[in-house]
């Protein structure tokens, strides 16, 4: 089972609509893959349709009682189950804090699933410390989604700095371009030039596209509502260079 991780400090980068997009073209390449929704928001599982609710309580996930599979549920896609966000979660960077291990707190709660998934996809929230800590400790990989600007440069150095903290190996960091509008200059330029504090940035990025939007309208993933979109090829590629690091 290999873990990636989609983060960035930064709300509203595209964190979510990329960890869907991934799940499902991995899911649809016939690795069995659970999206896990770290987010109090359910925005996952909403983009996916997948609207029941796991009746476990996350608590008692925590405590032990249950497992982490007690929250799984199933999605309309082939290889792909979800965990859902839940509002719990609000709760959750409480009890990671209490947590006698509380980096490796999501990587053992993953443990028990290790043979019934190949992938699994962290959707991570943005600004739960702990939490945020324990989701990067898991992780082989980290993607971290920037939209050009002086806000990216910042994020991005926000999540090295907690990849240090986390003993995550720089090249296991992996920096990409989302919501690029060639209309914008900055955006050419970083397209043409990344700036030098981005060297292992991906070659892959993501245009802004009003299909990508529509995800939350459609409720599917892009190239299910819109196969012919330029983002929908751009997850695809993105998908084929993140394949290169994985482990
Ligand atoms: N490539 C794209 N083109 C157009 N819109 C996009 C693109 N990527 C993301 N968006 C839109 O930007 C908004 C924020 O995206 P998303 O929810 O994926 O970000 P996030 O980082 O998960 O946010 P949060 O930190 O709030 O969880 C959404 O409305 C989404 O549809
Ligand atoms: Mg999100």
């Amino acid at each position: 089972m290999r873990i990636v991780a989609i983060h960035n400090i930064e709300s509203g980068v595209g964190k979510t609509s990329t960890a869907v997009n991934l799940a499902w073209i991995a899911a649809k390449n016939g690795l069995r893959t659970l999206l896990w929704d770290l987010n109090t928001q359910a925005e996952a599982g909403l983009l996916l349709g997948a609207t029941s609710n796991p009746n476990r309580r996350m608590v008692n996930v925590l405590a032990g009682r249950v497992t982490l599979a007690d929250q799984i549920i199933t999605s309309d896609y082939d290889n792909l189950a979800v965990v859902p966000g839940r509002w719990a979660y609000r709760n959750l960077e409480q009890l990671i804090n209490g947590a006698a291990d509380s980096m490796r707190v999501v990587k053992a709660l993953l443990k028990p699933l290790a043979d019934d998934y190949d992938l699994v996809v962290l959707d991570s929230p943005a600004d739960e410390p702990k939490l945020v800590d324990s989701v990067i400790s898991a992780a082989d990989l980290v993607l971290v989604p920037l939209i050009p600007g002086p806000e990216a440069l910042a994020g991005w150095q926000q999540v090295q700095d907690i990849s240090k903290t986390c003993q995550v190996s720089p090249d296991q960091v992996l920096p990409f371009l989302n919501m690029i509008d060639y209309r914008i200059s900055l955006h050419r330029q970083w397209l043409e030039l990344p700036p030098t504090a981005l060297p292992q940035l991906l070659v892959s990025y993501i245009p802004f596209t009003n299909a990508v939007e529509r995800m939350s309208v459609t409720r599917r993933p892009v190239a299910e509502h819109d196969g012919g979109d330029l983002a929908a090829d751009a997850y695809q590629g993105l998908w084929q260079e993140l394949n290169q690091h994985l482990p």
